[in-house]
């Protein structure tokens, strides 16, 4: 075998890593090897996004699968399906070309793939492991707002680097089918059950009914494999009926954001009503203070008031506001923060509130908006729906 057949055998996912940085210079030389593999057209129609704030990292080993080792990876990568840029491409020259489409997003999801078996092959010959993360295709309205995602752009494959422990180096390479059942001379050939637990014989050492209904169960009727299917759903609506709405992103550097544009409303209504559930009874009281901080849409309250007590009890919340015709709910989980600084920057956004409360009194209390969706409605327009 040559060098190349050599390390392509040699690879293997790589879970685990040295806590070793990759250099600048090895980074480099990954991305520029992705963009070198063949793309369509030459139009690479992916965006790779350089995952560097930890922060990220965490929530996105979180929202994929709860895969701890993504946010230990010194470098993470997530290429993007992208038929945005090209269709902006055309707008910019004037045109108003149609909307893109199915066979425009499998292209692009071929683009992404190949570019990022390059990065992983690249990243081999520098002694980089990596291993590939298909949960990102799962938890749409959450990767779309984390990665600030606008319409026409999937996150198709996202991959994690880092130099492999010794445990890993050691690590055997799972088993592939036998080639026969792999390939298919000239045309499909349905595979019958025969063959079937012939392809499987390697790998079912306890039997072929056993090991399949296992694996069934633990992959393809999991939760993941659904969300997954959910989730992808969700995107093809964008390339199916153009009626998706676009979700801006609440990231500081984005301009106006979606959360903003609750707190704008919330603030210009001055009062908003916000319910709490206390057993099997609804309760609702006018609230006024509404405050964004490091991110988060807050509340106050005093923890010696029920809808402390009832919060504590049962997170759920929603409000609503009504201005000029317009009404806003905003429903999901209140989260205390029980920082001072929380505390302090609301406060500092309401020095009134100083008459009643102090940052350090024990009593105030701030709580931020999880998992959030919010949807502004009137009697003219069509709702929309927005999360953060
Ligand atoms: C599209 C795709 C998605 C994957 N997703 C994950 C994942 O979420 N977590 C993980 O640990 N491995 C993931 N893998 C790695 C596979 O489990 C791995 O490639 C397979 O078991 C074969 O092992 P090898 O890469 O060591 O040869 C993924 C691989 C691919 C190609």
């Amino acid at each position: 075998m040559n060098d190349i057949l050599t390390a392509l055998h040699a690879r293997r996912s790589v879970r685990a890593y040295l806590d070793r940085p990759i250099s600048d210079a090895d980074k480099k030389a990954i991305l520029l090897a992705a963009c070198a593999a063949p793309t369509a057209g030459n139009q690479q129609l992916y965006t790779i996004l350089d995952i560097t704030d930890q922060a990220l990292k965490d929530a996105l080993a979180e929202s994929c699968d709860h895969q701890s080792f993504i946010a230990q990876a010194p470098m993470v990568l997530v290429f993007c399906a992208d038929c945005r840029k090209w269709y902006d491409a055309y707008a910019e020259a004037g045109l108003s070309p149609r909307t893109p489409g199915a066979g425009d997003l499998l292209l692009a999801v071929t683009d992404a793939a190949i570019a990022a078996q390059n990065a992983v092959t690249a990243a081999e010959s520098l002694g980089i492991g990596s291993c590939y993360i298909g949960d990102i295709l799962e938890q749409y309205e959450t990767h779309r707002e984390l990665l600030c995602l606008p319409e026409y752009v999937v996150p198709s494959v996202m991959l994690v680097f880092g130099y492999p422990t010794e445990q890993q180096k050691r690590r055997e390479k799972p088993q592939r089918f036998d080639l026969r059942h792999i390939v298919h001379e000239n045309r499909y050939r349905h595979m019958d059950g025969p063959e079937l637990r012939e392809m499987f014989a390697p790998r079912a050492a306890n039997g072929y009914d056993a090991w399949v209904a296992a694996f069934c169960k633990r992959k393809y009727e999991s939760d993941f494999a659904r969300e997954m299917t959910r989730s992808v759903g969700q995107y093809l609506k964008q390339f199916d009926s153009g009626e998706e709405q676009e979700y801006n992103c609440t990231k500081p550097n984005s301009g106006g954001t979606v959360m903003e544009k609750v707190y704008e409303f919330l603030k210009a209504a001055g009062t908003y009503y916000l319910a709490t559930v206390d057993g099997d009874q609804p309760r609702v009281r006018p609230f006024g203070t509404v405050h964004i901080f490091e991110g988060r849409l807050y509340i106050q309250t005093g923890k010696s008031k029920d809808v402390s007590r009832q919060l504590a009890a049962n997170p759920k919340a929603e409000l609503c506001a009504f201005k000029d015709g317009v009404w806003v709910r905003v429903s999901g989980k209140l989260v205390e923060d029980d920082r001072v600084e929380a505390r302090k920057s609301m406060l500092d956004a309401y020095p009134d509130l100083r008459a009643m409360y102090d940052e350090n009194d024990g009593n105030t209390q701030v709580l931020y908006f999880q998992d959030a969706a919010a949807t502004f409605s009137s009697f003219t327009a069509p709702p929309e729906t927005v999360r953060f």
